[in-house]
């Protein structure tokens, strides 16, 4: 296993080839995270060295450490033009399909990500998978009002478990004011029909699966950083 220092290594190499993809005069979307925090911190470096480019946050820490690196952002209410969104990811199958959420932030992170003209996915290797589910599961965003009943409805869609999620012993809240089910499937066979099925349980606020979203992926790898076009995958 890879320790957790060298992963985080990983995720920086990722983070600043990342950088590669923003140019003077960009809007970019700022993703959430340990290695969206290495893009975040090389990006303010950059714009301390005259680089003009402003962001949209997709969560409250993110906004914090961009301002405290002198990033402009720009304000949540404002009709965005995202050049690009940069973002990590929990899981990456072949086709540069993903798991978002761990952090909590997946909903900002979809808005954002469906905004930008391209989604530029920067992660370690050990975020590759041969199917998504598995070990890591997949969150729900969902209304806090009747999340048992929203959990018994995905359940049945899905075959899965659903798991409120909490933290420290508490009710973990988004930023929305929701709650998070984390859905734990052995795998995940379609999950593009999945995330069709989903949307259609009422409760359910948004999903942690990005289907197609990709433009890019760059992986951190002990040997170098491997960068990928989704239409040459
Ligand atoms: C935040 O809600 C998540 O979607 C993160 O983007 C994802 O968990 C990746 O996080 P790390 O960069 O910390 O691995």
């Amino acid at each position: 296993m890879t320790p957790a220092s060298d992963l985080d290594w990983l995720k920086r190499q990722a983070a600043l080839k990342a950088t590669d993809y923003v140019h003077d005069g960009m809007v970019v979307g700022l993703g959430t995270g340990t290695t969206s925090r290495h893009l975040i911190i090389a990006l303010g470096e950059r714009v301390r060295a005259g680089l003009k480019i402003r962001a949209v946050p997709t969560s409250h820490d993110t906004a914090d450490l961009a301002r405290h690196s002198g990033i402009p952002i720009i304000d949540s209410d404002h009709a965005w033009t995202i050049d690009v969104a940069i973002d990590g990811a929990d899981q990456v199958d072949p086709q540069f399909n993903l798991v978002k959420g761990g952090g909590g932030a997946l909903l900002k992170e979809k808005i954002v990500a469906a905004a930008a003209k391209r989604f530029v996915v920067m992660v370690d290797h050990t975020k590759l998978v041969p199917a998504l589910g598995g070990s890591f599961p997949l969150p729900i965003e969902v209304v806090p009002f009747g999340w048992g009943s929203t959990a018994r409805h995905i359940e049945r869609a899905s075959g899965g478990t659903a798991v409120l999620r909490e933290r420290n012993g508490v009710v973990f809240q988004t930023e929305a004011g929701h709650v998070i089910l984390d859905l734990h499937m052995p795998k995940i066979d379609d999950p593009a029909s999945l995330e069709i099925e989903l949307n259609q349980v009422p409760g359910i606020v948004e999903t942690g699966l990005f289907i197609g979203r990709t433009s890019i992926l760059i992986v951190g790898h002990t040997q170098g950083v491997d960068v990928t076009s989704a239409t040459e995958s």
